[in-house]
């Protein structure tokens, strides 16, 4: 696990967009983990002003609310195409979002590991963290292999993503998620960190135990993961000046 301390969010931003930018330079039919959240929104913004070619990127989203529709303020489907997919040049025909109103949710998840394995896998999947360490919406005690799914979300979660909704009772109790397994097939992962209510999730996974009560840990399984946190984030790692000298010192810097 490589962990990127930078001052500010918009400089491990900037850092975290190169990643993507040269696997969408590097290989134009590409496939590209996607997530949500307030975290990712400056990589996109990033992204969209580089003007690069998505014609044949595809996607995959980690995750979706059920019971919402695309048109819902709140969905992720329509999160993702205000703020990345309508912006570049993707094909609608390559973008893959959890549906939150499929009748057959079992089916439904089977067949997006189906559509991701005949995608050709994900080469780089995007992550941010929730404050009790989950991330897409595998909440603590998911299975560490666990595949695309119907799951629960927390009462801290909830309470989380209620500065979106009206309330607390406007957010969902179901979403349908990559599991922790989809994630670790990706080639390469990357986790986007920023604030001080982060911290404590952050440490925990990259410094503590894998398990499932952090569901972020299991990256630490991951061969090519790296961490982009910014102070803030990075505020309860113990080791954090010696990942500091190792990102300054690399030998052959990959950016
Ligand atoms: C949601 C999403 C996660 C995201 C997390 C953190 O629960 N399902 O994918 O990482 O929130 O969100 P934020 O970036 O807004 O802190």
């Amino acid at each position: 696990m490589e962990i990127v301390i930078q001052p500010t969010a918009a400089a491990a931003t900037t850092l975290a967009a190169r990643l993507f930018v040269k696997a969408i330079r590097q290989k134009p039919a590409c496939v590209l983990g996607l997530a949500t959240g307030s975290t990712p929104l400056a990589l996109y913004r990033e992204l969209i002003a580089l003007n690069l070619d998505w014609r044949n990127v595809t996607t995959f989203n980690l995750d979706e609310y059920v019971g919402l529709s695309p048109e819902h303020s709140q969905s992720y489907y329509r999160f993702m195409q205000e703020t990345l997919f309508q912006h570049v040049t993707i094909d609608k025909r390559n973008i893959h979002i959890p549906d939150g109103l499929a009748e057959d949710i079992l089916k439904f998840c089977a067949d997006y590991e189906t559509r991701i394995v005949e995608a050709g896998g994900i080469d780089i999947q995007l992550l941010g963290i929730g404050t009790d360490g989950h991330i897409g919406f595998n909440e603590p005690t998911s299975s560490l292999a666990s595949r695309t799914r119907l799951k629960t979300l927390t009462p801290q979660t909830r309470r989380d993503n209620a500065r979106f909704f009206g309330s607390e009772d406007e957010v969902p109790h179901h979403c349908i998620t990559m599991g922790i397994g989809t994630i670790l097939d990706a080639r390469q992962c990357v986790l986007l960190a920023f604030g001080k209510n982060k911290a404590h999730a952050v440490a925990d996974a990259v410094e503590g135990a894998v398990r499932a009560m952090n569901p972020a840990s299991a990256l630490q399984m991951h061969p090519n993961m790296t961490v982009f946190l910014d102070e803030d984030a990075a505020s309860e790692l113990r080791l954090a000046d010696y990942y500091r000298w190792v990102y300054e010192n690399k030998p052959e810097r990959a950016d």
